[in-house]
């Protein structure tokens, strides 16, 4: 889709469509409804009487030939009440008409924002409208794989030139943020006999050189040599050998430290001996939703060149049952020298954290962010709504909030007191690596802290929000590809801590 920029009127602008973002009215009130209404011989008076379009959230209506207009239509879509207008608000309406047929079957749109000034709502429109129209059609055949929008053209406007530059540097933001989303929702999409970790590593290493950053990749040998037991005792069980990816941005001079990403990559989670029931485990090839992030962040960081450097680390293996899989009770030395007895292998995620969090130290870093579909527990606490967040750092637990609001995508901070670290330990090993069901989400993060260097850290578990059941108003039915927007928003703001 090509993005241009304009300033203008809003009739004045040649289009197949014009979008206008409208919050919630009681009556025909403003210099834009007025016109509309006038242009539409009371086509907006008839609709705020039946109560077809008032402006709430969720409400389009197309007004079509309006007099004076060089555009076919108008389209009107509702932003909900004006005092709680927020750049969600936006996300959400563009999200909501992105997929609307007068929309999707214009050529050429304008998206016109009137008395808008706010570059996040800008940016956050355009994300709405990139994710919002998304859809997988890589694995569809003949007429399903037809993608039949004709849309290939917004222009972007506001009323006065001098806010066409910030307009224009929001929206190109807000489409490298949804994109970057949109890589994580096609890479967790994907099934996993079309994303082992080789192939994973593969499309990393694309990546790496199209952005222009770098990737390297361990493999099984190379993982071996670093002594990474407790991951490889995750990947003992499969055909498919692992692979450990390394990803380094350079945004900043060689001597700043980097914020380092940790990322699971699991392409797929069969629970290993410890088998998962079949009901619902085909939604395990997301499972390297974690890993996925990591990789769109960092392309993220290389496409709007944020100055920082950023290392992205993903430890990618299935975990699979097999006559070589690691069997419950077993005991395995992890690079850091830990001894973990594995009392389920189907907590398989922490394991190969442990040795992903224990090898970022290498990079001394700021500041370690590790993600992942870590725990069905974080369903349990929070529901589909946000993401379970604990750490070592306030500061940095900070910082991810704000991300977090300003993508509006929830976390929330759970605590990790001390009587939780006492249930870690193993009778014959170091630590045992499953805990039983009180606080699941906790225990694993409880776990992950073991493997930690002398860094801050902070750990996002995006097991509750991967999967989107039935479809919101920019989030498809699917893979959320929650998180993206979050670290890259991490990384964008990001300061010394
Ligand atoms: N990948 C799963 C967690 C998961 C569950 C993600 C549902 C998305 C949706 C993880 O590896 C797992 O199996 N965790 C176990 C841990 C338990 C054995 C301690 C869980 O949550 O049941
Ligand atoms: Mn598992
Ligand atoms: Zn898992």
């Amino acid at each position: 889709m090509l993005l241009k920029y304009a300033a203008g009127d809003m009739g004045d602008l040649a289009a197949d469509s014009t979008v206008l973002f409208v919050p919630q009215f009681e009556k025909i009130s403003g210099r834009t409804l007025k016109r509309l209404d006038e242009a539409s011989s009371g086509a907006v008076t008839t609709l705020l009487k039946s109560a077809e379009f008032t402006g709430k959230e969720g409400e389009i209506a197309a007004v079509y030939h309006p007099h004076g207009f060089k555009s076919d239509r108008v389209i009107l879509v509702g932003l909900g009440e004006r005092k709680s207008l927020t750049a969600d608000s936006f996300r959400r309406a563009a999200g909501n008409v992105s997929r609307f047929k007068g929309l999707t079957s214009s050529k050429k749109a304008v998206f016109h924002f009137e008395k808008v000034e706010r570059e996040e709502y800008f940016q956050a429109a355009v994300e709405g409208c990139v994710l919002g129209s998304y859809r997988m059609l890589q694995f569809k055949t003949g007429e399903d794989r037809k993608n039949t929008d004709r849309l290939a053209e917004i222009t972007c406007a506001v009323d006065s030139p001098r806010l066409v530059g910030r307009l224009k540097k929001a929206a190109e933001r807000g489409r490298i943020f949804a994109e970057g989303q949109v890589l994580v929702r096609d890479l967790a999409s994907t099934p996993s006999n079309h994303l082992t970790p080789r192939l994973l590593a593969a499309r990393a290493q694309n990546l790496a050189k199209k952005h222009g950053f770098s990737c390297r990749v361990l493999d099984e040998k190379a993982i071996a040599k670093e002594k990474m037991g407790a991951f490889l005792a995750v990947a003992r069980g499969a055909k498919e050998p692992p692979r450990f990816i390394i990803l380094e941005y350079r945004g900043a001079p060689a001597g700043r430290r980097p914020v380092v990403l940790v990322g699971k990559g699991i392409t797929f989670d069969t629970g290993g001996i410890s088998l998962k029931p079949s009901l619902d485990m085909h939604e395990m090839k997301s499972d390297m939703s974690g890993a996925a992030n990591v990789l769109a962040t960092v392309v993220n960081a290389a496409r709007l060149k944020i100055p920082q450097n950023v290392v992205g680390l993903i430890p990618a293996t299935e975990n699979m049952p097999s006559g070589t899989a690691t069997k419950p009770g077993d005991i395995v030395t992890s690079r850091k020298g830990l001894t973990v007895e594995i009392t389920n292998t189907d907590a398989e995620g922490r394991l190969i954290l442990a040795d992903g969090l224990d090898y970022a130290s290498k990079f001394k870093p700021q500041a370690v962010i590790d993600i992942a579909t870590l725990t069905g527990a974080a369903l349990i606490v929070l529901g589909y709504s946000g993401a379970p967040i604990m750490g070592n750092h306030p500061g940095l637990l900070k910082r991810i909030k704000q991300a977090a609001d300003a993508t509006s995508e929830k976390v929330w901070e759970m605590p990790l007191w001390d009587d939780y670290r006492e249930r870690k330990k193993s009778t014959i090993a170091d630590l045992v690596n499953s805990f039983g069901r009180p606080a699941g989400t906790i225990m694993a993060g409880i776990f992950l802290e073991s493997f930690i260097g002398d860094y801050p850290w902070a750990h996002v578990d995006i097991a509750s929000v991967d999967l989107e059941r039935s479809g919101k108003p920019y989030t498809p039915k699917g893979s959320t590809g929650f998180g993206a927007r979050l670290l890259t928003q991490v990384l964008y703001r990001w300061k010394k801590l």
